[in-house]
Parts: structure tokens; sequence; C-alpha cells
């Protein structure tokens, strides 16, 4: 199979995801009526230095004033994490001391898009902070202190928060929101939207908002899983090269955490071969792909198709300007050492 990766922000349109909650039979039967929506909580989310999605989190300090970090949203885990105090392969970013109290549990790898984290499980007090200026707590009772990593922390990200469901692993209680829906136990699902800028201006640190408990369904056009299939796309260049790939089958990931769209060596060395001026790179993105160079007048259009919904992106989404008269693709190509399902 294989997993093509999609950041939200390159689509225009959002994810907003909800989720059952897993509760058994009996204990549903026991409700006679359902209770009016929670109200949405608005998250502000930051960019962080690799142009990724960032929320602002508390955690308790070694005095009595919270500390705060900012932690990468990711659909692709369930499991949150922080840069422990000591890690030397954590970025070099803002890091957490536990108190010498805190009891530690068994060790976890947890994969993330692009690397992984390796720490102690914790069960750790979080304050996730709210647009305006009060929070929301949970109790996450496997909360990794990672003392190993790569390309995860760092650019000004200290950790990770994770709101995908871990449905692979079989823990979905030990996410944020099992954490909501067994205080609330009235309530039986979860929901939340994002609602993202696009990561291709330098200038704008406004990276969107996270609706929490309850997506505003007016801003979103697409109610969707992280994963999808995509069944095709096509790409038109601006010196009239058609191509397209009907039958691509591909599942996608959709995840924030991926500031670039990345696509098979294949379809990506045609596309960029249809586009005067480009440049393959040696060097490769953070997240280990192959990036492309390529004139900041380049017109272009990509459609990708999922089911019914097609989604048409032009030079707008996939070229970057770097602000030095210097142009990105956002478009990357997979590197030969990237396996094609690595979560
Ligand atoms: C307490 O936290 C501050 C801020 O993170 C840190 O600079 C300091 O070293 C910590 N003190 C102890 C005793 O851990
Ligand atoms: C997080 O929010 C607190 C309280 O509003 C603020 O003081 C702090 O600067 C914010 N931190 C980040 C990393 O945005
Ligand atoms: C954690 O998992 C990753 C991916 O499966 C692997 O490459 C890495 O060696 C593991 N690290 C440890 C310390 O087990
Ligand atoms: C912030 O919004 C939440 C949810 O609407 C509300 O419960 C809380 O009281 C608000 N806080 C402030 C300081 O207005
Ligand atoms: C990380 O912490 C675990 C458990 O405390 C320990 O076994 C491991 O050696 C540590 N690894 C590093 C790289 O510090
Ligand atoms: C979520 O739960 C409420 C009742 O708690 C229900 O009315 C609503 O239809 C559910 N939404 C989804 C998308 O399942
Ligand atoms: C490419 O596709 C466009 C739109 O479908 C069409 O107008 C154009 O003629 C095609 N060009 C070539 C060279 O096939
Ligand atoms: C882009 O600009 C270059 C010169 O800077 C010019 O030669 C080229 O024709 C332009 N391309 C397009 C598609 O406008
Ligand atoms: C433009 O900026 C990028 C990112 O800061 C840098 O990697 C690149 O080398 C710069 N290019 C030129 C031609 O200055």
């Amino acid at each position: 199979m294989t997993w093509l990766p999609i950041p939200v922000s390159s689509l225009p349109l959002a994810l907003c995801l909800s989720i059952r909650s897993m509760t058994t039979a009996t204990s549903m039967s026991k409700r006679n009526s359902t209770p009016p929506p929670p109200a949405t909580l608005f998250l502000p989310l930051t960019f962080d230095n690799n142009r990724r999605y960032t929320v602002n989190v508390s955690l308790p300090g070694n005095s009595s004033q919270p500390e705060y970090f900012a932690f990468a949203l990711t659909t692709s885990t369930g499991y949150s994490s922080v840069a422990a105090q000591g890690c030397s392969t954590c970025g070099g970013g803002p890091t957490y001391s536990t108190s010498p109290n805190q009891q530690i549990g068994a060790v976890r790898n947890v994969s993330v898009p692009g690397g992984s984290i390796v720490g102690s499980a914790i069960a750790q007090a979080n304050n996730l902070q709210l647009q305006n200026g009060s929070s929301w707590p949970w109790i996450d009772p496997s909360f990794i202190i990672a003392n190993q990593s790569n390309s995860i922390f760092g650019a000004g990200t200290s950790g990770v928060i994770g709101i995908g469901t871990n449905a692979r692993q079989g823990t979905f209680n030990e996410t944020p929101m099992a954490f909501w829906l067994k205080n609330n136990p009235s309530h039986q699902n979860f929901s939340y939207g994002l609602a993202l800028n696009p990561p291709n201006d330098p200038t704008s640190s406004n990276a969107g908002t996270l609706h929490w408990l309850a997506p505003d369904e007016n801003s979103y056009e697409v109610n969707t899983d992280s994963f999808v299939e995509m069944d095709g796309w096509s790409f038109q260049g601006s010196n009239g090269v058609n191509m397209s790939d009907d039958n691509a089958g591909l599942s996608a990931v959709i995840d924030p955490i991926f500031v670039d769209l990345v696509f098979p060596q294949d379809e990506a060395q045609s596309i960029y071969g249809a586009i005067p001026g480009s440049q393959r790179q040696t060097t490769l993105s953070s997240s280990g792909s192959t990036i492309y160079i390529l004139p900041c007048n380049t017109t272009m259009q990509l459609t990708l198709t999922f089911g019914t919904v097609s989604v048409t992106l032009t030079e707008d989404q996939l070229v970057r300007n770097l602000g030095n008269s210097t142009c990105q693709g956002v478009l990357e190509e997979w590197a030969p050492k990237m396996s094609q399902n690595t979560f």
C-alpha cells in the first residue's frame, strides 16, 4: 500500500474529524436523551520556523508558574510528548524537566511523520491555551518525556500533541479526546476542525484556528477521516503540458504536521520535468524528501481527486516564495529511503 502525505493546508478545505466514543453498548443504552453539542473552543495556531502548525500548551512548572511550550499538531498519533531536559537529539529548543518525585513509566517509541520519539511515558497534566485566555485541561496517562528524537522537535517546537485516534494500536483511551469523553459521559462523540492558513507567506505568523470540541460547521467543506483514498490527479503546466493518472489508488494521510505535498518519485519527476527552469535539489527537506527550486513566475494547476471531491491547486498553493527571489515547490519527491508505509 502506498501512503501519500497530504498537508491539510494545501487543500482549500479543512479537516473536520468526528470521533465516536468507544464505550460499550451497555453504557450507551443508559442514555435516554441527547445533550446539546458542546460550545466550540477556539485555539489560535502559530507557525514554527519550519512552518508547522503549533498550539500553545502549558505544563506545570517547577515553581507555581506554568511553563508554556509550542507543540506541533499531528493527526498521525494520539500520543503527546515534550522534549526532556538534557535530550541531545531534541532540536535544542526549550525543554521540560519533570519533578523528581514523578513516577516514571515504561519506555515508548512512537512514530510520527518524518521521525520517531522515544522516552518514558508518565501521567501528565496539560493545558491547551485558548484564544480568550482560558485553558482546556486534560490528564494524559501516557505522556512521553522524550529523551531521543529526530526531526520532530526544534525550530521553536518543544513537543507534539497527538490528535489522532491511536486506532491501530487500540489505545484510544490514551488520547486527549478519550479523556474528555470519559469525563463527559453524556456525550458520544468528540469533534474538532482545523481551519488552517496556508504556510506559503513567510511574513505571516497567524496559522489559523483549531476548533476544539465542536467544529464551526460553516468553516468546512469536507467531513473526513484523516485517511482518504486519492483516486487520481492531473497536472497542467504553463507550456501546455498535460499529465494525469486516473487510477492512482493512493491512500492519502491528511496531517497538519506535513508542510509539503510529497509525491512518489516518478510522478514528481514527470511534473517538474514539465516546468521550465525547475531544479531538483541535492539537499533534502526537514522531513527527508527531495525539494525543487522553480521560477517564481511559474504557473501550473494540479487537481487531486478524492472520490466525488476534486481539489484544484494552482501556483498560489504550489509555489512557496522564500522571500529572497527564490521559490520552492510545495510538491516534493519521496526520497529513495522513505518507506512507502512508514506510519
Ligand atoms: C525550573 O524551571 C526553569 C524554567 O524552565 C529552569 O530554568 C530551572 O533550571 C528549573 N529549576 C530546576 C531546579 O529544575
Ligand atoms: C502561551 O500563552 C501564554 C499565556 O497566554 C503566553 O504568555 C505565552 O507567551 C504563549 N507561548 C507561546 C509559545 O505562544
Ligand atoms: C524507534 O522506532 C523507530 C522506527 O520504528 C526506529 O527506527 C528506532 O530505532 C526506534 N528507537 C528505539 C530506541 O527503539
Ligand atoms: C473562554 O471560552 C470558554 C468557552 O466558550 C469559556 O468557558 C470561558 O469562560 C472563556 N474565558 C474567558 C476568560 O472569557
Ligand atoms: C532515555 O530514558 C530511558 C528511561 O529512563 C533510558 O533507559 C534511556 O537510556 C534514555 N536514553 C537516552 C538517549 O538518554
Ligand atoms: C455527535 O453526538 C451528538 C449527540 O451527542 C449527535 O447529535 C451528533 O449527531 C453526533 N455527530 C456525529 C458526527 O456523529
Ligand atoms: C490540456 O488540457 C487543457 C484543459 O483540459 C486543454 O485545454 C488543452 O488543450 C490540453 N493541452 C494539450 C496539449 O493536450
Ligand atoms: C518568467 O520570467 C522569466 C525572466 O525572469 C522569463 O524569461 C519567463 O518567460 C517567465 N515565464 C513565464 C511563464 O512568464
Ligand atoms: C533563500 O532563502 C532560503 C531560506 O532561507 C535559503 O535556503 C536559500 O539559500 C536562499 N537563496 C538565495 C539565492 O539566497
